[in-house]
């Protein structure tokens, strides 16, 4: 009877036509979800595997290829491919990121970083104009803003290596897409009105997007992308050669040689992404396993939940101004120790394991006071003791045990919305993710110190965390997101939210949010936090501001023979998908 009732609940309440489906065919009275029709918000629910990204094509695509045998790098690395085509304010080829795979059969999770570099002719200096003031525009709109793209070779090296399709396989849905043509979704239009202004001033990107008299392709729209289509074709047929040996590089040098640009074929041909070791940590019996440098986000992920594992945040409750100022405590100090001891560790000394340590947690602890906030001016980067405007995430997880979570960005919105000319596809301007002057913040309010000082090759600091919680040995939960500065505290509030409160994971992602990063020092707050909770954290000592959706987030959990996943709701096509 209650399993019926609760059948029916999904049926009508949204977790879709698939969910509700699956459960009807694929699982029996014994292995109904635990989380059921209690719950505020539902996730997708499957027995074989999952898929999540920002669009319902790109998810699509990854479904259909787990469905046809295909394991979860397979389904990312076509989820990626697609996602560059219907996503391309985020998705790319022109910028990089990260992606965390864990290999069943192996027992091991590697990270893949795929992150852009800086050019061989990067200088410390590069973007400070006379007076020695950083100059935004030449960090974020021109050539020189670009770093050598890394998402071609990562995608293609995460395939080789853990995948079992081809790259042409993995690539068809792209080339196709791209080709015939998809309905322009919510998201893109939106971005497209926004970028309107600087988009202009590239006639091709007008092309592309925009009718002739300037209004963006409509919401339901048919978009093609033919220049794209073949540049897609180019990788099918030569692989990352094609873009860093052949003809899409030519294309891309061509354009920095006429636009004072300083990206050379040598720095295509040396471009490699790097496998790493992940940075891990525990948190009360679960195992985080999540992005080492150059990001900041796994090291903060752990570095917070380290801190917090000392308060009893379940009973201090969800939500609550106690929980939320305690966070937002934590979170300072992470901060402060992001703006000066992390960097690329191929080239500086990051005190990874002095900021993973418990004990390095308890110091800090032992500094916050539940019930008030101590202002940032009175937080300060610890002392490490001495030792030698758009991303977009996704995730699979498949029924073999594997698990990838992947985080890719070219920065802002459309990037420095510089097209490749003839190629369909935008540059980043990651270049901006670099310190230009040790203590200016970047587009993100983020400061950074020496160790995120421009450097011939170097990788500019990324606060991107796709992060996998293992628990008993397989994996329990992925999640990631995107919004610079914002990624770190969403995606760890996924995690808290589903570990410590009990949330699904739908709940999980839907719940309001809060952030703060040290500097400025303001308690930012999604709407949907009750006034008092707001007069109670004022009266500790914070500067409260309600304002925007924070992050994006794309989850899956895996519990008990049931994968569940979720989009995120503060984007309109995101999607998880099972079967
Ligand atoms: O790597 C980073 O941390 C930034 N470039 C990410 C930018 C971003 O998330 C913008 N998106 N919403």
């Amino acid at each position: 009877m209650k399993i019926l009732g609760t059948v029916r609940h999904w049926l009508f309440l949204g977790s879709g036509f698939a969910a509700s489906l699956t459960i009807a065919q694929g699982v029996s009275a014994e292995e109904m979800p635990v989380y059921s029709s209690e719950a505020t918000a539902q996730p997708e629910v499957a027995t074989h595997g999952m898929v999540t990204s920002r669009t319902t094509l790109a998810t699509q695509a990854g479904l259909d290829i787990l469905k046809d045998g295909g394991n979860a790098v397979d389904a990312a690395v076509t989820v990626g491919f697609a996602l560059a085509v219907t996503c391309p304010q985020a998705g790319n080829l022109g910028g990089g990121g990260f992606m965390l795979i864990h290999d069943a059969k192996a027992g091991e999770t590697v990270a893949i970083d795929y992150r852009e570099k800086a050019p061989l002719a990067a200088t410390r200096d590069m973007f400070l104009d006379e007076e020695g003031k950083v100059d935004k525009e030449l960090s974020r709109y021109s050539h020189l803003s670009a770093g050598v793209p890394g998402t071609v070779a990562g995608l293609a090296l995460a395939l080789d290596k853990y995948g079992t399709i081809s790259l042409k396989e993995a690539l068809a849905p792209a080339i196709e897409l791209a080709e015939d043509g998809f309905p322009v979704n919510q998201d893109l239009y939106a971005s497209l009105v926004l970028g309107k202004e600087r988009l202009s001033g590239s006639p091709e990107a007008m092309e592309m997007f925009y009718h002739e008299d300037g209004t963006p392709y409509q919401v339901g729209e048919t978009l093609r992308m033919p220049e794209l289509a073949k540049t897609l074709r180019m990788i099918a047929k030569d692989g990352p050669a094609a873009f860093y040996q052949g003809p899409i590089g030519e294309a891309l040098v061509a354009d920095m040689e006429e636009h004072n640009g300083i990206i050379t074929h040598e720095d295509l041909e040396k471009y490699r992404p790097s496998i790493r070791e992940p940075v891990e940590g525990n948190y009360r019996g679960y195992d985080i396993i999540s992005m080492p440098p150059p990001s900041s986000g796994g090291i903060h992920i752990i570095q917070i939940m380290n801190i917090l594992e000392g308060f009893d945040l379940h009973a201090m409750g969800s939500g609550s101004a106690r929980t939320v100022n305690t966070m937002a405590e934590a979170m300072k100090y992470a901060y402060a120790d992001r703006s000066k001891h992390l960097g690329d560790s191929d080239f500086e000394p990051v005190p990874v394991d002095w900021l993973l340590s418990k004990d390095y947690a308890a110091e800090i602890r032992a500094k916050i006071d539940p019930d008030k906030s101590t202002p940032s001016s009175e937080i300060l980067p610890g002392e490490a003791p001495h030792e030698g405007i758009d991303t977009t995430n996704f995730g699979v997880m498949d029924e073999y045990g594997n698990a990838v979570v992947n985080t890719y960005t070219i920065n802002f919105s459309f990037g420095s919305k510089i097209l490749v000319p003839g190629m369909g596809f935008f540059l980043n301007n990651e270049m901006d993710d670099f310190s230009a002057k040790p203590g200016v913040p970047n587009a993100f309010g983020l400061i950074g110190g020496e160790f995120n000082a421009i450097e011939s090759e170097k990788r500019m600091l990324s606060s991107m965390s796709p992060t996998l919680v293992m628990k008993d040995g397989r994996p329990f939960l992925i999640s990631g997101s995107r919004g610079g500065s914002l990624i770190i505290t969403a995606t760890l509030q996924v995690l808290l939210n589903v570990i410590d409160h009990d949330m699904n994971v739908a709940e999980a992602v839907s719940a309001p949010r809060m952030h703060h990063q040290w500097l400025p020092d303001i308690l930012m707050l999604e709407r949907g936090f009750s006034p008092d909770t707001i007069e109670i954290l004022e009266g500790m000592g914070h500067e409260v501001k309600v304002g925007r959706a924070m992050g994006t987030t794309n989850s899956i959990m895996f519990k008990d023979g049931i994968f569940y996943g979720a989009g995120d709701p503060r984007n309109p096509d995101t999607a998880a998908l099972g079967y």
